[in-house]
């Protein structure tokens, strides 16, 4: 029989994986990946003591996911592996909004409303905000009937599912554009806020001596019958963390701005006080 060395164990091993499997796709992805796997381990030396850590880490990781939190798509973010995939998926193209990370807090099933309704049903800023804007396609048409699945944290700086006083869907909600491909709806003024720092990916960055930061960001999934779903973010000018994003997410062509209006006609329209923030933000979709 012959024995596993350092010398030979990486090529019995890609052989073992590579040669018995009929699927070509799972064969280049699982040879590729022990490839650098085991290249990676002999690179750095790595101790016996290293490498339970890292087993450790892992099984942290996982024991910290349940049903709200999502502990691996966060430390996906946050080494810019979540990036990577988002930029090979969706490469930019010229056309259409710009895509980026979905992250761990998005939750299926947010409560669908009127156009112009608001999201807030527990309010934390002084100030709400009117978000506005158009769905077209890349000749600029408006797209009717698109669906807009928008969620934010609150302005304390949590999401509903982290924050179990706050109520359930609280800055979440579903739009649909109307004939001319408008949508709009009342929110706060996101802030940036942390991403959390309690579980493994907390340790990770402290290790590394990252911030955990992220610039302030609303979220959407954009739909339309047709159309490339596009899962994207606009992120608020002048933001002190758009050039050091915890998870390297930001595109300076999702940067959105807020003005402060005191527009009195618009404010009834949608019931809403002065003064308030307005953005205005169109979202381009791709056909399918
Ligand atoms: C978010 O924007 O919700 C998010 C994205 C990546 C990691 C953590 C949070
Ligand atoms: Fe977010």
């Amino acid at each position: 029989m012959r024995d596993f060395t350092i010398d030979n164990l990486t090529e019995i091993v890609l052989e073992e994986y590579g040669s018995k499997t009929d699927d070509p796709r799972f064969r280049q992805i699982i040879t590729s990946l022990l490839t650098h796997l085991h290249a990676f381990v002999k690179d750095v030396e790595l101790t016996e003591e290293e490498w339970f850590k890292a087993i450790m880490f892992l099984t942290r990781t996982g024991q910290t996911c349940d049903d709200k939190r999502q502990e691996f798509i966060l430390l996906s973010d946050v080494m810019g592996v979540s990036m990577l995939v988002d930029a090979i998926n969706h490469p930019k193209s010229g056309k259409g909004t710009e895509s980026t990370v979905l992250g761990p807090f998005y939750v299926s099933g947010a409560p669908e409303y009127e156009s112009g309704a608001s999201i807030i049903k527990q309010q934390y800023a002084e100030q709400v905000a009117l978000v506005q804007g158009k769905v077209v396609d890349p000749d600029g048409k408006p797209i009717a009937g698109a669906k807009l699945d928008v969620w934010q944290t609150a302005a304390n700086g949590f999401y509903d599912v982290q924050d179990k006083s706050m109520p359930e869907d609280n800055m979440r909600g579903i739009f649909t554009t109307d004939t001319e491909g408008n949508y709009a709806f009342v929110t706060e003024k996101p802030l940036s806020y942390s991403v959390p720092t309690d579980g493994p990916v907390g340790e990770l960055l402290r290790a590394s001596g990252r911030h955990a930061m992220r610039p302030a960001h609303i979220h959407f999934i954009v739909s339309a019958d047709g159309y490339e779903s596009l899962t994207t973010h606009v992120f608020s000018e002048g933001d002190e963390y758009l050039d050091s994003d915890a998870v390297f997410a930001t595109k300076s062509s999702l940067i959105g701005h807020y003005s402060e209006s005191e527009d009195a006609e618009l404010a009834a329209r949608y019931n809403i006080p002065v003064p308030f923030s307005h953005l205005q933000f169109d979202m381009g979709l791709m056909p399918s």
